[in-house]
């Protein structure tokens, strides 16, 4: 199978409707990172994004719908926040997790008894969901555990062959997947951080938690559990203060002749100079935005990324550590 890569026209979104109609896959852009799209109605279809990214069957997909679709005709809200938070952040990067009501069909849901639903506020990816008016299923466009894809050729590098269609609606901004809230019961719970952080919900609907993920827990987020955002290359991790034993790991490179690579804030980043380095910027919001677009840059040139990091909480910094932590430990 070719694969095509289209900037978002008419024609191209009239294109990914007739493929996703007809049970097909496309790569659609979103703010937050590229997601490989079927319709969620659609079990075969569904079936196919299991298969083409190599993804365990209970790990459950998010169902994306235009910002004006009937919500009923997916799920049941059980909670009256929900409307308080859909008014504060959406479209945007916040999927939250209802009680399904059996239309997105069972292998999208892992077969629980919950669907996931974000409106993401993509322009491009607003205009296609219009246009095919259905759930459209889309986890991120990466083979599974690779780091998720924040532009069109990132999503090209890992399925060419294996998709028809790749719609490009340039990088996405956001830079990481979407918050995941699980708002089935009386206080929502965060079961995936991002960037509508614990406080931005807290603010709005005066509580909110973080899932423990623990066995007895109801809505349960399968994806925790496995390994991701894994870049190519070797990589190691050291903490700031530990930052003459990075230099030593580099040098030690330097000298095989390999060409490593620093990972890190713009702060660290300074202190060192006349290095390989990629900068993830200096602010949260730019760190996030950077942090798998340099992920993927790093993979590519170098032989080894060593990330440089200090260790901190609260708002995105909580989205971003959950990422480095997958990417760079386990
Ligand atoms: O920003 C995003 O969310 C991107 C773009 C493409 O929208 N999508 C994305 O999908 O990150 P994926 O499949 O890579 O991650 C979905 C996460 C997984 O951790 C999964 O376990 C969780 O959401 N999830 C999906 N449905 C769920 C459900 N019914 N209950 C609990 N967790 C769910
Ligand atoms: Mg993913």
């Amino acid at each position: 199978m070719k694969t095509k890569i289209l900037p978002i026209t008419d024609e191209s979104i009239e294109k990914a409707k007739e493929i996703l109609l007809s049970g097909g896959l496309v790569g659609i852009p979103t703010e937050t990172v590229y997601g490989l799209g079927a319709n969620g109605l659609n079990s075969n279809a569904v079936k196919e994004i299991f298969s083409v990214k190599g993804r365990p069957s209970d790990n459950p997909l998010i169902a994306h719908v235009h910002k004006n679709y009937d919500l009923s005709k997916i799920c049941v809200i059980e909670q009256d926040y929900v409307y308080k938070l859909q008014k504060a952040f959406l479209p945007g990067p916040l999927t939250m997790v209802y009680k399904s009501n059996g239309a997105v069909c069972a292998e999208a849901l892992a077969n629980g008894d919950t669907v996931a639903v974000r409106i993401p506020s993509h322009k491009g990816c607003q205009q296609l969901l219009e246009s095919v008016n259905l759930p459209i299923v889309a986890p991120s466009a990466n083979v599974s555990k690779h780091v998720s894809p924040v532009t069109a050729e990132h999503v090209y590098n890992d399925l060419n062959g294996k998709i028809s269609l790749i719609l490009d609606g340039g990088k996405s901004q956001g830079g990481i997947e979407s918050t995941v809230l699980d708002v089935t019961g009386k206080v929502p719970r965060i079961l995936r951080a991002g960037l509508i952080t614990y406080e931005m919900i807290k603010e709005v609907v005066g509580a909110c938690e973080y899932a423990e993920h623990k066995e007895t827990d109801k809505v349960k987020s399968p994806g925790v559990k496995y390994s991701h955002y894994k870049p190519k290359c070797q990589t190691a991790r050291f903490d700031k203060k530990d930052i003459d034993k990075a230099i030593n790991l580099y040098e030690e490179y330097i000298s095989q002749g390999k060409t490593p690579y620093f990972i890190c804030e713009e702060s660290i980043a300074k202190l060192l100079n006349g290095k390989n380095v990629l900068s993830l910027g200096k602010t949260p919001n730019e760190v996030a935005s950077n942090l798998y677009l340099k992920l993927r840059e790093g993979e590519e040139i170098a032989d080894v990324l060593i990330a440089v990091t200090e260790r901190k909480t609260g708002g995105v910094y909580d989205g971003i550590f959950n990422r480095l932590d997958k990417a760079f430990y386990e």
